[in-house]
């Protein structure tokens, strides 16, 4: 969701008004992916590395995160919105966590959309909590014999079928880290919108433009 602050900087604003403005298209996308009935929506909110941003803004970034959860119940319950937030929430506050426990479990048994928020996030990290916890799981003649397949039970992403489509706005061309196992087949859109700007017709165009590729998986059709 990239280009939150150039967005403010534009409007002469902090670049927190962009993140706050950045919301409202997180809510345009979702009520989209609801209205489609698009099973998965993740949304990469926080990287491992963005918690090297000044203070000011983490702490923004963790209070928009908490505000959204406290509003959205309803319309998530209403809607049939299953939420998930996944990443290293050990960095996250008792407050933070507790209110993302409280709304994963609310939600759990939904069946509608599944709204993942990539928190704390970092796709190396991923695979190496994974290459632990199979390792502390299993006997070395079983890691010995694993196929990459095997990995997938032990990510974060667990369960979760591998995008189909990745989305970068803001005309940012590089993946930072983001989910770097799953995305090994991914379909790539890039687009120069800025994330405030991106609402539901610019979500259309990049699913447009998603249904018109070949997927062929490195076969030959
Ligand atoms: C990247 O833009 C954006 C972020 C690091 C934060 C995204 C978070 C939100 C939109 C709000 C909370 C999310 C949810 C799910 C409620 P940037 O700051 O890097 O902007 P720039 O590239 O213009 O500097």
């Amino acid at each position: 969701m990239d280009g939150n602050g150039r967005w403010a900087k534009l409007r002469g604003k902090e670049r927190v008004y962009g993140h706050s403005e950045g919301v409202e298209s997180v809510r345009a996308c979702l009520e989209k992916a609801v209205e489609l009935g698009i099973e998965y929506l993740s949304l990469y909110a926080f990287s491992e590395e963005n918690w090297n941003r000044p203070q000011e803004e983490v702490d923004t970034l963790m209070g928009l995160m908490m505000q959204c959860i406290g509003q959205e119940l309803d319309n998530f319950m209403k809607n049939n919105i299953r939420f998930v937030v996944l990443g290293n929430r050990t960095r996250l506050g008792d407050g933070l966590n507790e209110a993302i426990d409280r709304m994963m479990a609310t939600t759990g048994s939904n069946t509608g959309t599944t709204l993942i928020v990539f928190l704390s996030y970092s796709g190396k990290w991923d695979i190496l909590q994974a290459m632990k916890k199979a390792a502390a799981t299993l006997a070395l003649g079983q890691i010995q014999q694993m196929k990459t397949e095997d990995l997938d039970p032990y990510l974060v992403t667990a369960g979760v079928p591998d995008p189909d489509l990745l989305i970068r706005t803001s005309g940012e061309l590089r993946i930072s880290n983001y989910m770097l196992w799953q995305t090994a087949y991914t379909e790539f859109y890039f687009t120069d919108t800025l994330w405030p700007d991106f609402r539901k017709p610019q979500f259309v165009q990049a699913l447009e433009a998603y249904a018109s590729r070949d997927r062929r998986y490195g076969k030959v059709k």
